[in-house]
Order: C-alpha cells, then structure tokens, then sequence
C-alpha cells in the first residue's frame, strides 16, 4: 500500500539502525563503535577490534585473552572439508572456494546453525573467525600445489594464517614481526564499513533467518565484485596493463575520461566518501614503510603515485569528487608481502568478516528486523491475452 520510491543502488535509503560503525563521508570519518579508524589503527589488534565490533566495547587484557584462547580451540577444519578443495580445478579463483567452503560449514555444524539460539551464535562466530584464514590458507595451497599445514595454535591469528600460506611442514616457519603487525593493521582497517554491498547482503540474506555461516558465505560472493572487494585486484591489473602499454599514464586517463567501455579508474571512487577515504590516507602513509622493509614492487608503486597526482589534479575526477579508496594501494603492499594477485580480495573478506559477524548479530537481536524485501517500480507489458504456441 501507499507509494513506492524508485531509489536504483540504495544511494538514499536505510535499510536499518546500526549502533556498530559510523562514517561521514563529507568529512571523511570513519569510527568503529565511537572509536576513531585512525586511533585503532596501529594501536589495537585485529582480535581486539573484532571483539569491539562484535560486542560493543573494547576488551580488557582477560577478556581479549580469553577470547583469543575460544578462537584458537577452532581453528582446525574438519577432515572431510579438507578432501572439498581437491573438487576445484587448480587454477580455481579462491574466493569462491572460501564462499563454498563457508557455505559447506553449515553442513558440519548443523546442531548450531539456531540464529535465535544465543549459545549457538556464539559457538559459530568463534568457529567463523577460527576457520576463515585456515580455510583461505588452504585455497591458496590448492592453487600453488603445496601441501596444507594444519593450524598451530601456538600461534595468533595472522601468524597463523601466513604459516599456513607460506610454510612447509618440512621446515619451520620463521615468523616476521613487521609484516605480522603490517596485516593485522590492513585487517583493522578492513574489519567494517557499515552498509556496503557485503555487508547489507549479509543482512538481507540472514533477514530470511538464514545461518550465520550461510549469510557470510553470500556476503563473500558479494564482495568478490571489481566494484567492491574485487577492486584490490583490479588495481594492481590496471597498473600492470599500463606498464605493458608503456606507462603511458595521461593516456590511460583519457580513456577513463572518455568512459571507454570497462575502463574505470579502479581504487578511486566511493558511495560515501566525496572528500577522502580515512582508510586510504592510512594504507598510503603506511605503505611506503611497508614497501621499503619488504622490497614491493617499486615501478608499480611509481605509477600509481603519478595516477594519484595526475588524477587528483584532473578536473574529470575533481568535479566528480573521486578520491583513492582503501583499495588503492593495499594491492601493491599485499604483494609485496608475497601474496599473488588472485589472494588480495580473500585478504579482505578475512579482514571484513568480524563486520559481518557483528552486523548479522545485531539484525537478528534486533526484534525490529524484517525481512529484507524491497519493492520495484513495473515496467513491463501491460495485461495481454496468451496466444497458443500453434498460433505464433
Ligand atoms: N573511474 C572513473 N570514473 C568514475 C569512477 C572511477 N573509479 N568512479 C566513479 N566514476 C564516475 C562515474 O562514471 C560517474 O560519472 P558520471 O556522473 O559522468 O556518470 C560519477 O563518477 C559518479 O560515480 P557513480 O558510479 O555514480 O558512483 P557510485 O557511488 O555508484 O559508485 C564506486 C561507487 C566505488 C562503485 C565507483 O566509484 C567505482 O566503480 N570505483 C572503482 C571501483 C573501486 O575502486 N571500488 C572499491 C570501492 S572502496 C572499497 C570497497 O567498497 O570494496
């Protein structure tokens, strides 16, 4: 009943209320919870800050320990979901073996798959965020034909992950500590960003009352999109298909100007942000640092610092207000960090998965929520009579 407002891409419509990450985008703020990105960033963990967003506060040292401690007993996967990525062609992409694989976690826990059963969300938010990097480990493993390393829970989160990515069970892993810190800060900066287009399929798809696991799994394809998370990839593309063209920079920018059919400045641009991407300004001046200390790719890094200036100057992209996202320069630190090109959305999906977790939760303790059902505006055929097949 009543009428129905035509808003094409959500860009003046809540969907909900959320008390989890406020940002304006005029002026280019971004808090979790109250808290500033660019006091967390740096300065709180990647576990601290899901706790954050997950349960409203920061936690303190036994609260953050204790949970670290749940987080670790889960970390293995089940043996049966270890034969799953053998299904997969070897050049499969691993984001979609991370959404399958989080998909196929609702068939080994279906005893606490209950959204409304408190005990059972929380047993799968800790197998969630437990399992996630051991399952991206192991996608990427697949990809390059090495052997999977179970988790050693002697170890944190991240290091955890990045042993299982680049170790060899023949040999020990030596862990550094500034590339360690380095991704535990990009996971921070990724951890969540309210309504994107993730986030809010998360929603949609758990409004149906959907599993936790079954939400995050479609939030995952959801982010899998050039557009969204995808874009880290497509950055560090971009920048390899100018250098192969020449490193014609103001030449690559006139095609965007001349909107050539799926040429896009990719990294730049944001729904929200017209003025600058906190998270952005963050990975930039991080990312030199980073760069130096691991030998990154320094030919695409100068390209894309002459992108940035040449862009930022141009007045196509001024009067548009577009301005490098958060996925402008975190390609070209995750791989300089050893990462191949097909991993960086995955690192992302990791990062912005306590996002999800949170966001999930609280559609579903909310007892406003209703399913997600938006409405259209028609546009087909009026009403006409059938005409039968013969008579064509
Ligand atoms: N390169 C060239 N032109 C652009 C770009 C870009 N990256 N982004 C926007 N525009 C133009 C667009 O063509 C339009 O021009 P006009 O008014 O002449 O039609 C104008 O700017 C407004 O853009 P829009 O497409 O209406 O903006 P939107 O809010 O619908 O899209 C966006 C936002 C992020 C999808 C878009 O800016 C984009 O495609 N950027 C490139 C992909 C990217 O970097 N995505 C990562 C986003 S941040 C992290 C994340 O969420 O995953």
């Amino acid at each position: 009943t009543g009428k129905v407002a035509l808003d094409i891409g959500f860009v003046n419509t809540a969907s909900c209320t959320s008390a989890i990450t406020y940002i304006d985008g005029d002026a280019g703020i971004l808090r979790y919870r109250g808290y500033p990105i660019d006091q967390l960033a740096g300065k709180a963990g990647f576990l601290e800050v899901s706790y954050l967003l997950i349960y409203g506060e920061l936690p303190t040292a036994s609260q953050l320990g204790e949970f670290d401690q749940r987080i670790r007993r889960h970390t293995l996967l089940h043996e049966d979901l270890k034969q799953f990525f053998n299904g997969f062609p070897r050049d499969a992409h691993p984001m979609p073996v991370l959404s399958s694989a989080v998909s196929a976690l609702s068939t080994f826990y279906q005893d606490s798959l209950d959204p409304f059963d408190e005990e059972q969300v929380e047993i799968s938010t800790l197998r969630l965020l437990a399992k996630l990097p051991t399952i991206a480990a192991y996608a990427y493993k697949k990809s390059v034909g090495q052997p999977f390393l179970y988790p050693d829970n002697s170890c944190g989160l991240v290091e955890n992950f990045l042993r299982m990515t680049f170790g060899f069970p023949a040999e020990p892993y030596e862990q550094d500590p500034d590339l360690v810190k380095a991704l535990d800060m990009l996971f921070v900066l990724h951890a969540d960003h309210e309504q994107n287009c993730s986030t809010s399929t998360v929603r949609l798809v758990g409004s149906s009352h959907a599993n936790l696991f079954a939400s995050v799994s479609a939030g995952i394809n959801a982010l899998f999109g050039p557009l969204h998370g995808g874009a880290n990839q497509s950055v560090l593309e971009m920048l390899d298909a100018i250098k192969a063209d020449g490193g014609d920079i103001p030449r690559f920018v006139e095609r965007v100007k001349n909107k050539e059919p799926g040429v896009k400045l990719m990294g730049f641009g944001h729904r929200v942000y017209k003025n600058y991407d906190p998270r952005a300004a963050i990975v930039k001046s991080t990312a030199d640092t980073v760069l130096d200390k691991l030998g990154g790719n320094n030919e695409l890094l100068d390209l894309a610092r002459q992108l940035e200036e040449i862009a930022l100057q141009d007045d196509f992209f001024v009067e548009r207000k577009l301005y490098p996202n958060v996925d402008f320069y975190t390609g070209l630190i995750y791989q300089a960090m050893g990462f191949p090109t097909r991993m960086f959305t995955v690192l992302f999906a990791l990062g912005r998965l306590p996002g999800w977790i949170a966001q999930w939760r609280e559609m579903i303790a909310d007892p406003t929520t209703k399913i997600g059902r938006p409405r259209q505006l028609y546009t087909g055929a009026t009403e006409r009579d059938f005409v039968p097949l013969d008579a064509r």
